[in-house]
């Protein structure tokens, strides 16, 4: 009923040769996932020609890692929807936590960005999630809550089809402390019920929820067995194909997965 959605967040990895040869050897493993897995990548601004090149025709989705909110203009070092859909992209991760912690990205930045990416036909995958001192003081629900409802702010019923959220808990991205299937399912189905007050039923029960955080081979079947978890945002374990590719294998069996 809704998509399985695996994107891979290259980060600030990866130069062009290493770009190239990753893609050639992924192409390569791809015949193992099965078909109704979506398959995203998001490598750093400057392999996205050449990754939308080599892919191009393939199943996979380009996706970057960030984009202006802007159309053009004099925002220096900013890159725009139109140079991302030159060279192929179709996705773009918007509001990552790394984004709000290091260049002070609001909801209401990362709201006007998804803006302009949902009015130019780009899927924005947009994050929240509570940091460790918020968790501990129990805020969570309402901290995720705030960052749903503030990125969401005027989006159309109609575009939320194309509107990935990731929920990925600050205090689990690069520290190898995933959430457990139980806590993160806890904030899925507390996002998606909130999507249903926002919206409707249908638009929630549609809405694909990717979790991340540390999302690794070994964990990943007890996440993506979860009823709300509908994919991941995968960060480290992205760049090794093994890794990658073992993930996507095990995303592909989600209906049979112990939950
Ligand atoms: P991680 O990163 O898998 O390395 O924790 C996830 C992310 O930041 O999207």
């Amino acid at each position: 009923m809704r998509s399985t959605i695996i994107a891979g967040n290259w980060k600030m990895y990866k130069t062009l040769e290493e770009t190239r040869s990753f893609l050639e050897a992924f192409s390569q493993r791809l015949r193992s996932v099965p078909r109704h897995v979506g398959v995203v990548v998001c490598p750093p601004y400057t392999s996205l020609a050449l990754a939308g090149e080599m892919l191009r025709g393939s199943s996979v989705g380009l996706g970057a890692q960030d984009m202006s909110e802007h159309d053009e203009g004099a925002y220096t070092g900013e890159v725009s929807w139109k140079m991302l859909a030159s060279v192929g992209c179709g996705y773009v991760i918007l509001g990552h936590s790394e984004r709000r912690q290091y260049h002070g990205e609001s909801d209401e930045q990362v709201n006007r960005k998804s803006t302009t990416a949902l009015d130019h036909g780009l899927r924005p995958i947009l994050c929240v999630g509570e940091t460790l001192e918020e968790r501990e003081a129990g805020t969570t629900a309402d901290v995720v809550a705030g960052q749903v409802r503030g990125v969401l702010r005027g989006l159309s019923a109609e575009s939320m089809a194309r509107v990935v959220i990731a929920y990925e808990p600050v205090w689990a991205i690069g520290t190898g402390r995933n959430a457990t299937p139980e806590q993160a399912q806890e904030v899925h189905a507390l996002i998606r019920s909130l999507v249903a007050e926002l919206y409707d039923e249908r638009i929630a029960g549609q809405l694909t929820i990717q979790y991340g955080g540390s999302v690794k081979p070994d964990n990943a079947a007890g996440l993506l067995g979860q009823e709300d978890i509908d994919g991941a945002l995968v960060g480290g374990a992205c760049l090794k194909v093994d890794s990658f590719v073992q993930i996507l294998e095990t995303a592909g069996k989600k209906g049979e997965l112990p939950q």
